[in-house]
């Protein structure tokens, strides 16, 4: 049995005041909830965050990370560094980093490897643009953005990787997938990790994400292969966040 995993994905968002103030709602909440609970925050949070949660059943994550350990890289961050401020997980390979930022699947299987290097886990995202969808080609590209990172890693390392399905016509959109719908990719992904080990196949935990709402959860984490969100908007508003986290 899988415990169920709710991942908020904050984006560029928040200021001092508001992390205070979500992070604080959260924490209410935290005693009533089953589900593993993560927040992924931009970098400057990382530290307040990190302070707010000591002693929660709260963790905390980054949303990036350069595939480098150190060195000449303006602007960047290392897994090392995410580390030093209490963060466990990383976001990886999300497809507005593919799409904004020009990440291939080669740099993505690098970050994965960097930050299963360093004891981070990976949340790495897989997904298909609509005209993917539309041309049916979904189930190629997942297993193509999969296999990547199999190749780069091994099928052993997936059973410290969380992965998360995010069909990019639904991020932000409003529009979700219906639950059919990504149970199915969802069922494939996990079809393409059985392919080289059934036992990880069955452990993995496979997050659904792309406008996830307090309405939509519970039909969607029901499914038998979908393991909990990886959430956007709805993890800005802690009530939100809070009865999407319940949904599990
Ligand atoms: P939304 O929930 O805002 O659609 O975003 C999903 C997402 O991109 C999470 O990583």
């Amino acid at each position: 049995m899988r415990q169920t995993i709710v991942a908020g994905n904050w984006k560029m968002n928040g200021s001092k005041e508001m992390v205070n103030t979500l992070i604080l709602g959260i924490l209410q909440g935290m005693p009533y909830i089953e589900s593993q609970v993560i927040v992924c925050v931009p970098y400057p949070y990382l530290s307040q965050v990190e302070s707010l949660t000591t002693h929660s059943q709260l963790q905390v994550g980054a949303q990036n990370l350069n595939a480098n350990p150190f060195g000449a890289f303006t602007g960047e961050v290392s897994a090392n560094m995410i580390k030093d401020f209490g963060a466990k997980y990383v976001i990886i390979g999300h497809s507005e980093r593919r799409t904004l930022y020009g990440e291939s699947d080669t740099i993505i299987a690098e970050k994965v490897k960097i930050a299963l290097e360093n004891d981070l886990t990976p949340l790495f995202c897989i997904g298909e643009l609509l005209e993917e969808r539309k041309t049916g080609k979904t189930e190629t590209v997942v297993a193509r953005q999969v296999n990547a990172v199999i190749d780069k890693v091994g099928i052993e390392s997936f059973k410290n990787i969380i992965i998360a399905y995010e069909p990019v016509w639904a991020i932000g959109t409003g529009v979700t997938a219906t639950p059919q719908q990504a149970q199915t990719t969802h069922a494939y992904i996990r079809s393409l990790l059985a392919q080289n080990d059934v036992n990880i196949a069955q452990s993995v935990h496979i997050l659904y994400g792309g406008s996830m709402n307090p309405n939509n959860a519970k039909e969607l984490i029901a499914c038998e292969d979908i393991d909990g969100g990886l959430i956007g908007g709805a993890s800005l508003k802690s009530d939100d966040f809070l009865s999407i986290c319940k949904a599990g």
